[in-house]
């Protein structure tokens, strides 16, 4: 143990001290107060890291400290006297800050060496991030820690990021990957788009042909051609796009996210978004089909037959499964681009009108809306949807995405719903990021710059501060239509994802953007570490 700590005093004695930490990081801590004494702390590679020996957390705390600043996890045991010897740790992970916010961390560096306290285990996973971001710059073994009392808390609760799996397969690592990606921005939630036209990801076991056939297309439409607007002149580009996760490998997917504090809310896409479940399960189509797993993009007219009782029996086994692998209070039924062309000249889903003097096709959404509420309820969940949602009248307890723009969350809070806001001008990261198409890799149209980003305030003038409240947060989406690869992916997220995290934690009073692109390039060395691809310029 000695000759250790002399090995140790001996490397950080031979390595140049750089002492250029801030703390200065992405999202912005809202207080980083340096001591006017302007000492410093050597945090040194193999330095114990200390923890609640019986949290369970705080040892998975500990081990991201050893991943992260190089750290050598060393239980506290509280009961015990500690001897002499036995004095805290250099740095401590501990819990017990005074904060309503459950993610809120402080990190003191002085005299005594460096605490990161939590009001909540995720506090404290904050904190390491945040102390792993401010260190990103210093190379060698070991880094001078000013000494400073760091502290923030999130603005929001609710801090998502949506991906598109069913567009794309993504391979369960590179999920993986992605959810670093989120922990590393302070993202809680991760929104698993599962299910659409072009591919059925989710393996549900009473219903095997799902992930057996419909996650399975033989070609993909070439280029920027949406739907089949000229079929002679459409090009297919030969090559299959498959693939499903296995319960057992969503539920491992659940776990990862979870001991990085975010919870993970799969989306089933309904009763739009369906044409790869038609595929299998054409007699739950309008028209009974036949139907292929899409090879192009866009809205298509075929969605799940409304009048068909055996549409509810099917949502609910799936739902029914999904809720066993997935531990969300949410649970997210889309709802968005349903046309309902279909219905209108379906004799059961006229019958069904008729049945309940429905006198707009709308109602019959809601009111499978809210046939599926009742289900999630059952089950102790609760149901989130785009804003189409809104159309026909709101299920009692459903949470509003608003997407197409910021007037479907304005609705639904004024009506008391809550809302996450996601609007595409300012959160749909699958648009082009700079105005020069020729320097970025084919993307579905737009344009949002990462100003365009910051700028997003999630709660519009336009509220009362009491129907304000009901906006629980902001999430971006990265849909995958021209986003095939795990690389193409990152670059389309990143920096965009830093931009929104400050919308996600900062006071809007804080947040300052020419500031923001300061501490941008530090964060841009934790991507370059981590091997995370980037876009490297910004507008
Ligand atoms: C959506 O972008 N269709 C929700
Ligand atoms: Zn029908």
């Amino acid at each position: 143990m000695k000759r250790k700590f002399f090995s140790l005093m001996a490397l950080a004695a031979a390595l140049s001290v750089s002492g250029e930490v801030n703390y200065q990081v992405v999202p912005l801590p809202q207080r980083i107060e340096l001591d006017k004494t302007a000492q410093t702390t050597l945090l040194i590679k193999g330095q114990a890291v200390s923890y609640p020996a019986e949290n369970a957390q705080m040892r998975r705390n500990a081990e991201f400290a050893r991943e992260f600043l190089g750290l050598v996890p060393t239980p506290e045991q509280p009961s015990k006297k500690k001897s002499k010897k036995q004095q805290s740790a250099p740095v401590a992970l501990t819990l017990g800050l005074q904060s309503e916010k459950p993610d809120a961390y402080q990190i003191t560096v002085g005299k005594q060496g460096v605490t990161i306290q939590g009001a909540s285990e995720s506090g404290v996973f904050y904190g390491i991030q945040t102390l792993r971001k401010s260190i990103a710059a210093e190379p060698g073994d070991t880094v001078a820690l000013p000494w400073a009392i760091v502290c923030a808390e999130p603005r929001f609760l609710y801090r998502g990021t949506m991906l598109d799996c069913a567009r794309h397969f993504f391979p369960l690592e590179f999920v993986k990957t992605y959810i670093d990606i989120l922990a590393l921005h302070g993202v809680n939630k991760f929104h698993w788009h599962l299910t659409d036209d072009q591919g059925w990801r989710p393996e549900i076991k009473a219903l095997p042909d799902l992930a057996r056939k419909a996650s399975y297309r033989p070609y993909t439409i070439v280029g920027k051609n949406i739907g089949l607007a000229d079929p002679a002149n459409t090009i297919y580009d030969d090559t299959p796009e498959q693939g499903f996760y296995t319960q057992a490998e969503m539920r491992e997917i659940v776990q990862y996210a979870a001991e990085r504090y975010i919870t993970v809310i799969p989306e089933i896409d309904l009763p739009g978004h369906m044409v790869a479940a038609l595929s299998v399960y054409p007699e739950l189509g309008c028209t009974g089909g036949p139907y292929f797993v899409r090879p192009y993009w866009g809205i298509d007219p075929d969605v799940l037959c409304a009048g068909n009782p055996k549409t509810l029996e099917f949502i609910k086994t799936v739902l029914g499964e999904i809720c066993e692998v997935f531990p969300s209070k949410y649970i997210h039924i889309g709802g968005d681009e349903s046309p309902r062309t279909r219905w209108k000249t379906c004799p059961k889903c006229q019958a069904k009108m008729k049945e309940k003097g429905y006198t707009q096709e709308a109602q019959l959404q809601s009111d499978i809306n809210k046939e599926v509420e009742k289900f999630l309820t059952s089950k102790g969940r609760e149901l989130i949807g785009w804003d189409e949602i809104l159309e026909g009248g709101l299920s009692e307890n459903a949470t509003v995405m608003s997407w197409r723009g910021f007037k479907g969350g304005i609705e639904a809070a004024r009506q008391h719903h809550r809302v996450i806001m996601t609007p595409t001008n300012h959160c749909y990261i699958d648009y082009y990021q700079l105005k020069n198409h020729d320097q970025q890799p084919l993307a579905i149209g737009g344009y949002l710059p990462l100003s365009k980003v910051y700028e997003m305030e999630p709660i519009p003038g336009e509220l009362s501060e009491e129907e304000g409240k009901y906006i629980l947060g902001a999430q971006c989406n990265l849909w995958t239509e021209y986003v095939a690869s795990p690389d193409h992916a990152m670059y389309m997220l990143l920096p965009r994802l830093a931009a929104i995290t400050e919308v996600q934690w900062l006071q809007p009073e804080a947040k300052n953007f020419e500031q923001f692109t300061g501490r941008l390039s530090n964060l841009q060395r934790v991507y370059r570490k981590a091997c995370y691809k980037y876009c490297a310029t910004y507008e």
